[in-house]
């Protein structure tokens, strides 16, 4: 054993001077040659002929008896690596210095034959194959190898020969095969031949020898030839994928397949037995006619070739007839209709599918609109692309104290080698089309015309109340700047005009200093007058009037001007003020009223909405980080973006994010859920110019809203076409598939202008039918309905607060709880967070839920399993968490009298509550939270009543600000945001499948969001 490891060893470390090592297999393998230096160096000389051009591959390594194994050892040896290059793929990068004139010339010469490889080497031993390889792919016109010169595909003697030969081969006297074989001729350079000349030696003519047993009828009894039918039907359809499959197939039945054997069935039944190009020559009508039906019938579905290839996929008519067939764009068969008689052509054309290169994207049609490239990021010093400038502009400024001449030295410097940032008005351009997306820039906006925000002048309200009444400007304004928001804008309203600029636009929100202290001191004036004992002058009163800041001389002159009908405005009633005027503006001695507050704001100022407006979040972490990670990019740039969604609080940051990253509010329409809601979320989204549409409470109204929406997108589409030439597509965010369902019922012909993100299951599941009903999806589709961060976290968030407003309201019904024992029907996601959350609450929680996956997760956490029938009986909860129909009539009757009853997933589908409306007298039950969502009992015949808590409407949305805090929250809106974003950069064609934003980035934003909020 040692003596052979030794030598081994010995050849491995030492390979000797010029020897290519090479590693012998001891079973077999390729055999041990070792190469000489010359050897090596003529096989360098020649590997440049093939760089050249002048050689092929093939004969290379026959004149220097390479095998392919052999010659791919030698060229990944490293020292000769760079003299054999692969000639197809990436090329090496040209090394500087080769590029000489001199080289070049030269070069130029082996190519065009006027100079030797061997003497190119000899000249420049320094450059390498892969060095010419290079210089040839990075510099054009070192010309072009002649295509002259190369061997004739049959030499002439060979070809003459053929020629007298080829009769026999005709006749059937000889086989091709067996003639080539004598002549030592290639059969693929007969083929290229007879295509290069043709009309000369034609195929032979199949046919039965004379006298052969093929002659004969009855070679083959009727049964075997029924199952060659059959099996050659089958070929035809490509179920046996080719004659290698066939023949077995045929041998088995006894039927002789080499020699006649084919021919002679061929002569029996030449329709049956005919070649697979034969069939498909003969078919092409009908296979054409067949896909006519098949895209007639799915016009709204097919955007683009493979549409129209699933949907064949799926044809059972077209499989059972024809089976696979190649119908790519370049086939035969779609290359015959296009250059024929253009029928499945045509047809879609008339759809509007994108069909083939040569007829390019049709203008207007959706596949070609907004496919913008996306601005590349280039690290050289050629222009800039804006996104660019604007990402210089903000890391100059990052971390410097905003002043107007700092801004304007930055862009200097910048603007040298920047011609976005040269002029005033470019970099002003830059700054506010990327603000949104490197939020750095906005903190350096000083035109002092910019707009309020509208939290700020909820803001100053605020202050003012706080000022208390009849503040002065200085007061409400000392206030105010310690507020956050004044910290952000940094400037005051000023004193003349600005709260008056303020109140013109936003009425319902403030009203201008002065007019505010005028309102609040007058009506402080006549409760004064009022209230004072009886005949008291108002000269008597020059103390208190001081305290509420009038002279008696203004308050005379005042009272003296005003007439009845201020008064009444001010709060008093006419025949009081006339009363006074009478007596000379004397006290009247009357009661005082306890409810009377001096610092009332003046009517039209919504308190309630000021208070609203400032408890809405501030755009969260999570958002910020979305936006971050755009890296400067604005996704809905080119987007009409329709939002389908409850009214949280929350969703305003959404709206803002989408905003900053490029979505014109204007070109963005709001329609609410159809549950009670806030309404200072709308009065925010409307005053940004977003158009809001809020239905009512019913499935009806929140469908024609619904469809209202989708027009109105349309509408603004097509305008934009009108202008552009091009409308934007249509981002839909839906919530809970309404949005989808319309397009697909009431809108068709516009279906490919969609993309839609989903965020609920409710919605994918409708999405899931969609796909079955009409063959496919025909839109971009993205959900994160069943993402793992969604199935995971989120869901936790929603299920723990439907079992926390069942709690909550429960008290406020002033109804007894019968017992503390829950059935949660449904073991979802949703279902199961609501019911651990119950259990924390002491509750004794029984699921319900046939699905042995679902049952699995619950048996793992220890959740008692019942079938409905035993879990309703005895429980003082019942919790629908489903999203179907979970409770109709039947089940009602195993409920006991008094429990509450309430669902958590969404609309009022989950029971039956129109056939219980019809069964029972509803009474309304009491809330003290204030909040708008109503609750009855429910009292059937025989006594029987049930408390439905929300009515039968998910108990989720109750009427109030805010939904999930938004600590929470943010997470799923983040994922929300991520997901838009990148269905809208998918391009309009690639629809078909569900799409969801990878577990690595969502993986991402669980980490992010686990180390802010410290989960
Ligand atoms: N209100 C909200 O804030 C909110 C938030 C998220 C999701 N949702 C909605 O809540 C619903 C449930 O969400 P999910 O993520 O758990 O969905 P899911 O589809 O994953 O789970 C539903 C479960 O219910 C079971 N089920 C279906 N029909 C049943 C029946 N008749 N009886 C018993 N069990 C039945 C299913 O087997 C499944 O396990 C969905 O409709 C979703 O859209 C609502």
């Amino acid at each position: 054993m040692r003596y052979p490891l030794v030598v081994l060893l010995v050849l491995l470390a030492a390979p000797g001077p010029g020897l290519a090592r090479r590693s012998g297999g001891r079973f077999g393998g390729t055999p041990r040659r070792q190469f000489t230096d010359r050897q090596l160096d003529s096989m360098k000389t020649g590997w440049l002929e093939v760089v050249a051009g002048r050689n092929r591959e093939a004969s290379f390594r026959t004149s220097h008896d390479l095998s392919t194994t052999l010659f791919s050892r030698v060229r990944s040896q490293p020292g000769h690596a760079l003299d054999f290059p692969k000639l197809k793929g990436k090329a090496a990068p040209l090394r500087d210095g080769v590029a000489t004139p001199e080289v070049m010339k030269d070069w130029h010469g082996v190519r065009e034959g006027k100079l030797s490889a061997a003497t190119f080497r000899k000249r420049h031993p320094d450059v390498r194959a892969t060095d010419v390889l290079a210089l040839q792919r990075s510099v054009r016109n070192l010309g072009a190898p002649p295509r002259t010169g190369r061997a004739p595909l049959i030499p002439e003697d060979k070809l003459g020969r053929l020629r007298m030969l080829w009769p026999q081969v005709e006749r059937g006297k000889a086989t091709q095969k067996s003639v080539l074989e004598q002549l030592g001729i290639p059969a693929h350079r007969l083929r290229a031949y007879r295509k290069a000349n043709p009309g000369e030696l034609r195929p032979a003519t199949r046919h039965p020898r004379p006298g052969s047993r093929y002659e004969q009828k009855g070679t083959y009894s009727a049964s075997q030839l029924a199952a060659a039918r059959e099996l050659y039907a089958r070929y035809h359809r490509g179920e046996i994928k080719d004659l290698k499959q066939l023949k077995p197939a045929l041998k088995k039945l006894g039927i002789t397949t080499t020699g006649q054997g084919l021919a002679y069935l061929r002569k029996l039944d030449p329709r049956a037995f005919c070649s697979k190009t034969t069939f498909t020559k003969q078919n092409h009508g009908a296979m054409i006619d067949e896909l006519v039906r098949i895209a007639s019938d799915h016009p709204h579905v097919i955007r683009k070739w493979s549409d129209l290839l699933e949907l064949v996929g799926k044809d059972r008519q077209f499989n059972a007839r024809f089976g696979k067939q190649n119908l790519a764009l370049e086939s035969w068969i779609v290359t015959k209709d296009r250059e024929g008689e253009r029928r499945l052509y045509s047809v879609m054309e008339r759809i509007g599918t994108q069909v083939g290169k040569d007829s390019g994207p049709k203008p207007g049609t959706v596949s070609a609109s907004h496919t913008r490239p996306e601005p590349t990021l280039a690290t050289s010093t050629g222009p800039r692309s804006r996104r660019e400038s604007a990402r210089d502009l903000a890391r100059a400024l990052e971390g410097k104290t905003p002043s107007k001449s700092t801004l304007e030295q930055v862009v200097a410097r910048l603007a040298r080698d920047d011609k976005n940032l040269s002029s005033r008005k470019k970099w002003m351009g830059v700054r506010s089309e990327y603000d949104g997306v490197y939020p750095e820039l906005s903190r350096w906006n000083f035109d002092a015309h910019r707009p309020y925000s509208l939290r700020y002048v909820a803001r100053w309200t605020e202050a003012a109340h706080q000022a208390g009444a009849g503040a002065s400007y200085e007061k409400i304004a000392s206030i105010f700047k310690r507020s956050p928001e004044y910290r952000e804008d940094g400037r005051l309203p000023p004193k003349r005009s600005g709260t008056a600029q303020m109140a013109q636009g936003n009425p319902e929100l403030v009203s201008s200093w002065s007019t505010r202290r005028t309102y609040q001191r007058t009506r402080q004036l006549l409760e004064l007058l009022r209230t004072a004992p009886a005949g008291e002058t108002l000269y008597g009163m020059r103390g208190q009037l001081k305290q509420i800041g009038l002279s008696y001389r203004y308050a005379h002159k005042w009272l003296g001007q005003m007439s009845p009908a201020e008064a009444e405005q001010h709060g008093m009633k006419r025949v009081t003020f006339e009363q006074l005027k009478r007596g000379g503006f004397k006290g009247l001695g009357q009661a005082r009223d306890p409810g009377f507050d001096p610092g009332a704001e003046p009517p039209g100022v919504d308190m309630k909405l000021v208070r609203d407006i400032l408890d809405t979040p501030r755009m969260p972490p999570m958002l910020e980080y979305a936006i971050k990670r755009l890296d400067g990019r604005r996704p809905f740039e080119f987007q009409n973006v329709m939002f389908v969604n409850h009214r949280y609080s929350d969703i305003v940051s959404l709206v803002d994010a989408m905003a900053r990253a490029g979505m014109e509010y204007s070109n963005a329409t709001f329609v609410s859920t159809p549950y009670p809601f806030r309404d200072a979320v709308t009065y925010q989204l409307e005053k940004r110019g977003v158009n809001t549409i809020v239905p009512r409470q019913n499935m009806r109204s929140y469908e024609k809203s619904v469809e209202q929406g989708i027009r109105r997108m349309l509408a603004l589409h097509e305008q934009q076409r009108q202008k552009w030439g091009n409308g934007k597509p249509i981002l839909i965010m839906d919530d809970g598939g309404m949005a989808s369902k319309i397009i697909g019922e009431k809108f068709r012909s516009d279906i490919g202008k969609f993309r839609i993100v989903e965020v609920t299951a409710a919605g994918h599941r409708l999405a899931r039918e969609f796909q079955k009903q009409y063959g496919r999806l025909p839109f971009v589709y993205y959900s994160i309905a069943y993402t793992r961060l969604k199935r995971k976290v989120t869901s936790q968030f929603y299920g723990s607060r439907v079992a926390d407003r069942v709690l909550n309201l429960i008290p406020q019904t002033g109804q007894k709880l019968q017992n503390k024992r829950a059935c949660v029907i449904g073991g979802g996601p949703m279902g199961i967070y609501a019911g651990v959350r119950l259990r924390e609450k002491g509750y004794d929680v029984t699921f319900v839920d046939p699905d042995p996956k679902a049952q699995r997760k619950l048996r793992w956490l220890k959740f008692d399993i019942k079938p409905i029938e035993q879990a309703l009986p005895g429980r003082g909860i019942v919790l629908g968490m489903t999203g179907y129909r979970a409770l109709g009539a039947r089940e009602l009757a195993l409920i006991d009298s008094g429990a509450f009853v309430a669902q958590g997933s969404s609309k009022r589908n989950e029971f039956d509550m129109s056939a219980f409306e019809r069964m029972a007298k509803k009474t309304e039950l009491p809330r003290s939270d204030g909040l708008s969502q109503k609750s009855f009992t429910y009292s059937f015949r025989g006594g029987k009543k049930l408390h439905f808590l929300g009515d039968g409407w998910t108990i989720n949305h109750d009427g109030s600000l805010h939904g999930t805090p938004m600590r929470d929250i943010q997470l799923e809106l983040g994922l929300y945001f991520e997901t838009a974003a990148q269905a809208a950069a998918t391009p309009l064609g690639k629809t078909g499948t569900f799409r969801e934003v990878t577990p690595q980035v969502q993986w991402q934003y669980h980490r992010m969001w686990k180390q802010l909020t410290g989960r």
